[in-house]
Formats: C-alpha cells, sequence, structure tokens
C-alpha cells in the first residue's frame, strides 16, 4: 500500500496535506525519514511515524458515540443534523456509518464503524446481540411486564399481528424498567411497552452485549475503541448485572441528556 494512502486512512488528513507532510520530511517508516507519497509500506509490520507520533494500524475504525435526543441516526440527511455531524473532524473518515439506528427521540450507545462485516454481524438476526434500554415510562411500571415480555408480547406488523421475541425486563424505579432485547423491529420498545398498555416518555441504550455506554462520555460526545474491545458485543450479560451499573453510574443523569 502507498504511504500517502495508509495515512489518509488512518487520520483525517487530506491527500494534499498528507503529501505536503511527507515531502517536509514529518513521516518516518522504520526509522527513516521518508519523502515520497508513493513509498509503499506494509502497514501491518512497518512502524511509521508522523510528526514523532506513531501511526497505529487499524484496518477499521470503531467509534462509540452517546447519541443525544433530537439527532437523526443516518449517514446523511439534507435537511436535518445527523450523527454524523456531531463527529470530531478527525473522525469524519469516509465509509463510516452508524451500525442500526436509534429514534430520533431517543438517546444512548450507538456504534460507528466502517467495518461493514461486524455492522452486518450485529444487525443480522441469526446473532441475537442483546440490546439492553432504560425506559422512563408515563405510567408505574407493572409487575405484569416481566412475564408478558417474556412470553413474547404481540406486536402490529402492518395488518398482521407478530409475536416479539422473548425480552427481560426488570424494574429500576417507579416509572423506570429496564429491557434486553434481542430484535431490532422498528420502534420496538415503544411499541412493546405501547401493547402493555403503558407509554415511553424516555428511552436510552445502556449497552449493546458488553459494550457499554460510558457513563462519563457527555450526549453528543464520541470515543473511539479498538476492533479487541468489539468482542464484547457478542457477550450477554445478566440483565442484573446491567441494573447494578445503570444504578451506579447513570440514574442521577440519563433524563438530562439533550444537547
Ligand atoms: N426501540 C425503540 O422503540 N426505539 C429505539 O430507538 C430503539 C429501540
Amino acid at each position: 500500500m502507498r504511504l500517502d494512502r495508509f495515512l489518509s486512512g488512518q487520520t483525517a488528513l487530506s491527500r494534499r496535506e498528507l503529501t505536503a507532510l511527507i515531502r517536509s520530511g514529518a513521516v518516518t517508516v522504520n526509522g527513516a525519514s521518508v519523502r515520497k507519497p508513493e513509498t509503499p509500506v506494509t502497514p501491518e509490520t512497518d512502524h511509521i511515524t508522523l510528526k514523532g507520533a506513531p501511526v497505529k494500524y487499524e484496518p477499521f475504525h470503531y467509534i462509540l458515540m452517546h447519541k443525544p435526543c433530537g439527532i437523526l441516526t443516518a449517514a446523511r440527511d439534507a435537511k436535518q443534523q445527523t450523527v454524523m455531524d456531531l463527529l470530531k473532524p478527525e473522525d469524519r473518515l469516509q465509509k463510516l456509518a452508524p451500525v442500526g439506528r436509534l429514534d430520533r427521540d431517543t438517546s444512548g450507545l450507538l456504534l460507528i464503524t466502517d467495518d461493514g462485516q461486524l455492522a452486518h454481524q450485529v444487525l443480522s438476526p441469526k446473532h441475537h446481540v442483546t440490546k439492553y434500554y432504560a425506559a422512563r415510562l408515563r405510567d408505574p411500571f407493572q409487575e405484569v411486564y416481566i412475564s408478558q415480555f417474556y412470553a413474547g408480547i404481540m406486536l402490529r406488523e402492518g395488518d398482521r399481528e407478530e409475536q416479539a421475541l422473548p425480552a427481560e425486563c426488570v424494574q429500576l424505579d417507579e416509572r423506570t424498567a429496564l429491557l434486553a432485547i434481542q430484535e431490532g423491529r422498528y420502534h420496538q420498545v415503544r411499541r412493546m411497552f405501547a401493547a402493555a398498555g403503558n407509554f415511553v416518555e424516555d428511552l436510552l441504550r445502556l449497552q449493546i452485549g458488553g459494550l457499554f455506554l460510558p457513563p462519563d462520555l457527555p450526549a453528543g460526545g464520541t470515543v473511539r475503541i479498538f476492533h479487541k474491545e468489539t468482542a464484547s458485543l457478542w457477550k450477554k450479560p445478566d440483565i442484573s448485572e446491567v441494573k447494578r451499573f445503570f444504578i451506579d453510574n447513570y440514574s442521577s443523569y440519563w433524563i438530562k441528556d439533550t444537547i
């Protein structure tokens, strides 16, 4: 791979800026200054630095966002602000896209990546990746939700009724529920509570598998993670563990997360 191509995949600098930097001697390959942008490099094994800092090779990029309410989950939109507009300038890399969708009025954990295969696996119904949501309800939580959701509540799909997959649910406080679902149907959590006779006023996604919303990440904030950290997507933490984590880390601020 050409040196300038490698660097443009790992940084948000333009090809033109990179060419100028390389020509100025700001880049080394295995300890030697290299001034030709077309120099061939082997990203997996070569040690490359830019302005003295090592450029770590990551074939794909993974960004965790604390999606705020009121922002569209889409790669782009002609009229409305999207989650991609919230990315830091250095993260605006080509081919990044959100993995699945959160409704405009849902906040919480959103994974953004250019790893299409991983995105496909997370979204595939075959993999049953568990998503954990805290739902603030209009009316008090009812014990019966636990068994109704576990049995698979009926949801209207067009002119048919379909049974949702079993979902786990526990109570967090008088009007807040924690729900673990394995599907990603349109407005799923809101429709599940509507089918049970309640209404979701606020919805926060806390976790995808074992990958959690960093409690210190403000709404609209992002943090990069490494590929090895995505392994936790396939875990299925016990809902009681997630409940403990929620109570210890988020309960005081999660509702005030609009920007
Ligand atoms: N369920 C919903 O109803 N909305 C979301 O954004 C995610 C899950």
